[in-house]
């Protein structure tokens, strides 16, 4: 047994049981790269205020390097004796450098430090999935604008309420996606703010040069009061609402392909490489990626309550409770960047069904609202063309018929301002086209609202 490097103030060592309960080693091994890149940043600072000789810190990015290099070829040995990823790193330090390793942790406590790693971890995660948010919005532009002048049928209630351009429909994602890849970098914003320096809980008495720390690590400047930097986790807790809510809008957005591939709708066909089949049923194919998707969903989610929960009690300043936060953030990390992945590997796949989209659409007297506009336009009140239509619909009904198949003169049983023209305004067509404004499902406006959004993704 490797004694622990605070072993000094106890009389018996912990029990195999506890040792391996309070140990984070099995998961915040995944820190090992920000835990030395803070610790090289720590030592420049402490010998550029000459805390610690040159020499020392020489030997530091010596051993760091080597480090470094033994965890990427997969040779470094991780143990359970040494708790955590902080004093297995530095454990191994001193055995290769001596008496400098154990000068790295002066001015610092693995409270500060352990805040600063997760925050270089989630910086550099963040920045990486807004790359992901942008793979994901650009196949959906891609789509999107194969399919502006494809009919579908909009539905409110998932009843059929208005025609739609699918171009539109799958636009109404980009602008999801737009809004989360916003948070995301908003919640950077908190994220990166550097701990170190805060010690243990009050800061500590050396001359320590905190800017000097936050510069060198990309930070944009420092925590500024100690207790808070190393107790909180709220910009966790941010990141992990902001990922429950873009998983919210994928798994929206899979339920919909879910339901657009059963027959029934048959409006799209996912291709088979996102899809699986059955032991039994020979002539199953399953979306399954998409139903996972919405099932991930639930899990990340879950992680946003344990994280919220994890916090709510704890009084100032650090508390090990802390320890948890990590399991949920790797594994919500994790989920969305093979969700978004995975999603911006499918869009492309989806092969779209365009006369189903359009035999949808006939069927649920989906232009009833643009008969109503056309009365109203011809000087009848709004409320009084509703109920005009609304008898129209009825009629339409009980002939099995949409309103666009009923004869001139049957129209006009409803209202004598019905004309010829009428038939225009009842195509899907010509209801689509008619929305015609910003934001409209107007085919011309989806097509502009795609340019705006190839614009902004490459920063045009
Ligand atoms: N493994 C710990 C964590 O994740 C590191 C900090 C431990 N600090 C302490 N005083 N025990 O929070």
């Amino acid at each position: 047994d490797t004694p622990q490097l605070w072993s000094g103030r106890f009389t018996e060592p912990v029990s195999e049981r506890v040792k391996r309960y309070t140990a984070s080693i099995g998961f915040d091994y995944r820190l090992a790269e920000f835990d030395i890149q803070g610790s090289l940043a720590h030592a420049a600072m402490l010998a550029h205020q000459r805390i610690i000789g040159a020499g020392d810190l020489a030997a530091i990015q010596r051993g760091m390097t080597e480090i470094l290099a033994e965890i990427h070829a997969g040779q470094f040995q991780w143990s359970l004796d040494l708790e955590d990823v902080h004093l297995n790193i530095e454990k191994a330090l001193t055995a290769k450098i001596g008496d400098a390793g154990k000068r790295l942790h002066t001015g610092r406590s693995r409270n500060d430090q352990v805040a600063t790693d997760i925050r270089l971890y989630l910086r550099h995660n963040i920045d990486g999935l807004l790359g992901l948010i942008r793979q994901a919005q650009s196949a959906l532009l891609d789509v999107a604008e194969t399919n502006a002048d494809v009919v579908m049928p909009g539905f409110t209630h998932l009843q059929v309420a208005q025609p739609v351009s699918f171009g539109h429909h799958l636009m109404a994602y980009f602008e999801m996606f737009k809004r989360d890849a916003e948070r995301l970098a908003d919640c950077r914003k908190r994220v990166n703010r550097l701990p170190l320096g805060a010690a243990a809980l009050a800061g500590t008495s050396y001359p320590i040069d905190r800017a000097m720390v936050a510069r060198e690590l990309g930070f944009d400047g420092v925590c500024e009061n100690s207790l808070d930097a190393v107790s909180d986790r709220d910009f966790a807790i941010e990141f992990s609402a902001c990922a429950s809510l873009i998983m919210t809008h994928l798994s929206r957005l899979s339920e919909e392909l879910i339901l657009w591939m059963n027959p029934r709708f048959g409006f799209i066909d996912l291709a088979d490489r996102f899809c699986t089949g059955s032991s039994i049923m020979p002539q199953k194919k399953n979306p399954d990626v998409p139903e996972l998707i919405r099932g991930k969903t639930g899990r990340v989610n879950g992680h946003l309550v344990a994280l919220l929960t994890l916090m709510k009690g704890q009084p100032l300043a650090y508390n090990k409770d802390n320890q948890e936060d990590k399991e949920p953030l790797f594994d919500t990390v994790d989920t969305l960047i093979d969700t978004l992945a995975i999603v911006a590997e499918m869009l492309p796949g989806i092969r779209v069904k365009p006369e189903a989209m359009r035999a949808a659409a006939l069927q649920g007297f989906a232009t009833a609202t643009d008969l109503a506009d056309y009365l109203v336009k011809k000087g009848l009140p709004f409320r009084d063309a509703h109920e005009a239509v609304a008898l129209a619909v009825r009629h339409a009904e009980a002939k099995g018929r949409d309103l666009a198949e009923l004869s001139l003169a049957e129209l006009r049983q409803f209202s004598p301002l019905v004309e010829a023209d009428i038939y225009a305004v009842l195509s899907l067509e010509g209801s689509m086209n008619s929305r015609n404004h910003i934001g409209g499902t107007a085919p011309a406006q989806v097509r502009a609202a795609i340019a705006r959004g190839r614009g902004a993704l490459t920063g045009a």
